[in-house]
């Protein structure tokens, strides 16, 4: 046998070798993502929702009447919020303390993020989906949410306050809003 071809054979078992250990590798990974998606139940924060962003503030849910804070029937808080170029709205929404709420986002222009100061509230916001976050504030007062991805020349003034009342004075008006304004 010539060297060249001890060489080529060995070279050939060292690839098949990488090849083993780096299929070994992707389902390991593979299995780690089903168990923990599976077993554990941890999925991506969000949901997958679409929504027109040509339209979204046409019809529906996140007409301007429709924004901000709302208590349904059932008690259930929700906050819709728009993210434009650049700011919220609205800029400021009411959240009770100690009470599961939804928060939901959507973006008629390009990719926003927002972040809750002081709690693990992070998502981002993308054209064409509804981004979701179920959470509970603990502590009262104002939290700032900042969009937390770039988006153009007005990213570091998009700015939002999140203002968690006490659950005694989340008082819902007729329409079951709670707004920063008027003052309660
Ligand atoms: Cu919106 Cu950065």
């Amino acid at each position: 046998m010539t060297q060249a071809h001890s060489d080529g054979r060995d070279a050939l078992r060292a690839e098949l070798r990488w090849a083993a250990i780096v299929g070994a590798a992707v389902a390991l990974i593979v299995v780690a993502v089903v168990f923990a998606g599976v077993v554990l139940g941890i999925n991506p924060p969000s949901n997958i929702e679409h929504i027109d962003p040509k339209t979204l503030h046409l019809s529906a849910e996140f007409t301007e009447s429709n924004l901000g804070t709302r208590v349904d029937a059932n008690g259930q808080v929700t906050v819709r919020v728009v993210t434009t170029q650049f700011s919220f709205i609205p800029s400021c929404m009411v959240v009770p303390a100690g009470q599961p709420v939804t928060l939901r986002f959507a973006s008629p222009d390009v990719i926003h993020g927002i972040l809750v100061t002081g709690t693990n509230v992070n998502t981002m916001v993308v054209p064409g989906y509804v981004a979701q976050v179920h959470t509970e504030f603990t502590e009262t007062g104002d939290l700032l949410m900042p969009c937390q991805e770039y988006c153009g020349i007005g990213h570091s003034q998009m700015i939002a306050t999140v203002r968690v009342v006490p659950a005694a004075d989340f008082i819902p008006d007729a329409q079951g809003k709670v707004s920063c304004e008027p003052l309660r």
